[in-house]
């Protein structure tokens, strides 16, 4: 096992997973239909490689890489991908369809943001997709802090999550009228995840991402903030 052995009684325990239950038989097996309902995880994977605009000879790490929605679909493209999660069931779905699609330059990690211990050089890469927000906003700033020091200096941070930036004195319509568009689109299961999600997970301030980017030493090229919800962010690491 990779992750930090022995560590101190005061340190955020991201293994035991805040909200979605990602570490249960049930979960994990649903997880590829769920989340394929709205997303076409080909599609995606093409855009986060033209938006990192990495070369054939990079390494990139996809951390909270679940069942390699990323990872596998963009493995051919870089010389080597390490994926991380704390959730083994997650990893064990993303090793099975690696194996059964022939990939062999993806190297799995038993491990998180405060666990990982990323052995090797510094990569050119790093993906991040809704994973930050299991943790508070103290542990995502020692996370983005820890993430830079396994990056190049120059190296690329993509990260998209749940980010807040709609109107915060309207903060109950905006959630409700979320749940229920989604509701609608993708059906019920998808409103227990969604209710677990405000009520246990910790998704922050757009104005709050910003500045724990910028303080991990990242410098932010482009942000998209979509629907009120989400956003995307692609960064450098600035030189030391
Ligand atoms: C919503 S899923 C996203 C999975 C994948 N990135 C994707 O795009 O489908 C969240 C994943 O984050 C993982 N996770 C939660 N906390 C984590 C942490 N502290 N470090 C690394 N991964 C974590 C979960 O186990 C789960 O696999």
């Amino acid at each position: 096992m990779e992750a930090k052995q022995n560590k101190p009684q005061w340190q955020y325990d991201e293994m035991k997973l805040c909200g979605v239950k990602f570490d249960t038989e049930e979960f994990a097996d649903k997880y590829d239909k769920h989340h394929q309902k709205f997303r076409d995880y080909k599609k995606e994977a093409q855009q986060r490689i033209e938006l990192l605009g990495l070369d054939k000879q990079s390494a990139v790490i996809d951390i909270g890489c679940g069942t390699g929605a990323f990872a596998i679909n963009a493995a051919s493209y870089y010389k080597k991908i390490y994926a991380v999660d704390v959730a083994e069931l997650m990893i064990n779905h993303a090793r099975r369809k690696a194996k059964a699609a022939g990939i062999d330059n993806i190297e799995f990690h038993h491990g998180g943001f405060l666990t990982y211990e990323h052995k090797d050089k510094p990569v050119d890469g790093i993906v991040c997709t809704l994973v930050l927000h299991h943790l508070p906003d103290f542990w995502k700033q020692v996370a983005l802090t820890r993430l830079a020091q396994m990056l190049k200096p120059g190296g690329r941070l993509l990260l998209f999550d749940v980010v807040l930036s709609f109107d915060i004195e309207n903060y109950e319509s905006y959630i409700e009228g979320y749940i229920k568009t989604m509701v609608e689109r993708l059906g019920t299961e998808m409103k227990q995840e969604l209710e677990t999600h405000f009520r246990q997970e910790y998704s922050t301030f757009d104005w709050v991402m910003e500045e724990l980017l910028k303080k991990a030493g990242f410098e932010i090229n482009t942000v998209d903030y979509r629907e009120g919800f989400f956003a995307n962010y692609l960064c450098t690491k600035k030189d030391e």
